[in-house]
């Protein structure tokens, strides 16, 4: 095995995203780390605000003006992104790191057709016109269309919210990316289509073995999906864990929060995270010390002096508190 082998497909390290005016820098995205191994699955959870769909935009250099990649570093295989022109990111989008975004009908144009937009898609990435068709027939027949024909001739207005997250997902997919990263795709939808979405996505993940990052408010929605999850809190991550030891030895108060108000990650229920008491705080205006403190059970003095780091906890679990942070190293 090579040493690029090893690494993992993309790393982000103590990435922060906000904006910068004159001498006053708002930080958002406050130092994430955060590494996909090739053919793996992660999720990324936390409330809304957190800072879960801005590390992501990062990664594709697609932050909304007048935020930006303040610091830090993300590499994608042996590219460090960070440090590539917009020429450079052109090659990655797509063919590298794809997305499916939070809001599908945002990002396709209503006024082109379905081939339109995904043919333009593959045209971008070099395809041939004749080459483009065919591989726009193909995956929307991957995505389970049984009719690509109509599909493809259709308008987005024509089509229902289930269906436009599936061309969504095929336009993502048709440039055979390395890692999709699939931004809460569901949210909008009734939960019989959100589960075929969500299964959909993990059957082509398991046929084509390209990494996954799933990223959602909620837990319980991606967790018998992922085997890895990152938990994020006021712009950084607080617990990244196994699936089954998060599930099974939850560290930080607010993992266990959360955890408190799911099932088992095989029960298909959604629970809220606002069931957690308090509301989350503006990462751009956190007190010193430790952000959960308002709402955590736990929290003593020192949680009020220091902001916790990333510790390792055994068995793949790195957790940011204050609470039992040495017997583990
Ligand atoms: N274009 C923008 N300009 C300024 N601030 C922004 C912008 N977009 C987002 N933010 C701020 O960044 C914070 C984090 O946003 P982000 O979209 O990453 O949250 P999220 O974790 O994806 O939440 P959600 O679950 O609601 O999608 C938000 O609370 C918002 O205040
Ligand atoms: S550092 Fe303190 S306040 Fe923060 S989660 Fe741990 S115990 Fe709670
Ligand atoms: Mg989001």
């Amino acid at each position: 095995m090579s040493a690029l082998a090893e690494l993992p497909l993309l790393s982000l390290r103590s990435v922060r995203v906000g904006s910068r005016r004159d001498h006053e820098v708002r930080e958002i995205v406050r130092g994430v780390d955060l590494d996909v191994l090739a053919g793996e699955k992660v999720g990324v959870v936390g409330e809304s605000g957190s800072g879960k769909t801005l590390t992501m935009l990062s990664v594709l250099r697609l932050l909304p003006r007048p935020l930006e990649v303040l610091g830090g570093q993300i590499r994608f295989e042996d590219k460090i992104l960070t440090e590539l022109d917009e020429r450079g990111m052109e090659s990655i989008r797509g063919a590298g790191v794809a997305m499916v975004y939070q809001d599908p009908m945002t990002s396709l144009n209503p006024l082109l057709r379905v081939r339109t937009q995904v043919v333009e898609t593959l045209r971008a990435h070099g395809s041939s016109d004749a080459a483009a068709g065919k591989r726009t027939r193909e995956v929307l027949g991957q995505v389970g269309f049984v009719d690509p024909e109509r599909v493809e001739a259709a308008f987005p207005h024509e089509l229902s919210g289930g269906m436009v997250q599936r061309v969504m997902i095929a336009m993502a997919i048709a440039t055979s990316p390395r890692l999709l990263i699939a931004d809460e795709p569901t949210t909008a939808l009734d939960v019989t289509i959100q589960q075929q979405i969500l299964d959909l996505v993990d059957s082509l993940q398991s046929r084509t073995a390209m990494s996954v990052v799933w990223v959602s408010h909620d837990l319980g929605v991606i967790a018998r999906l992922v085997d890895r999850v990152f938990v994020m809190y006021a712009g950084r991550v607080v617990e990244q864990a196994p699936t089954v030891r998060l599930f099974a030895r939850p560290t930080h108060p607010y993992s266990q929060a959360l955890l408190g108000s799911l099932p088992g990650p095989e029960v298909r229920h959604r629970a809220r995270l606002t069931q957690i008491g308090g509301s989350p705080p503006d990462p751009t205006r956190l007190p010193p010390g430790c952000p959960f403190r308002a709402r955590c059970p736990f929290a003593f003095d020192r949680c009020a002096e220091q902001e916790p780091p990333l510790l390792e906890r055994g068995e793949g679990s790195l957790a940011a508190c204050w609470k039992e942070p040495i017997e583990w190293l």
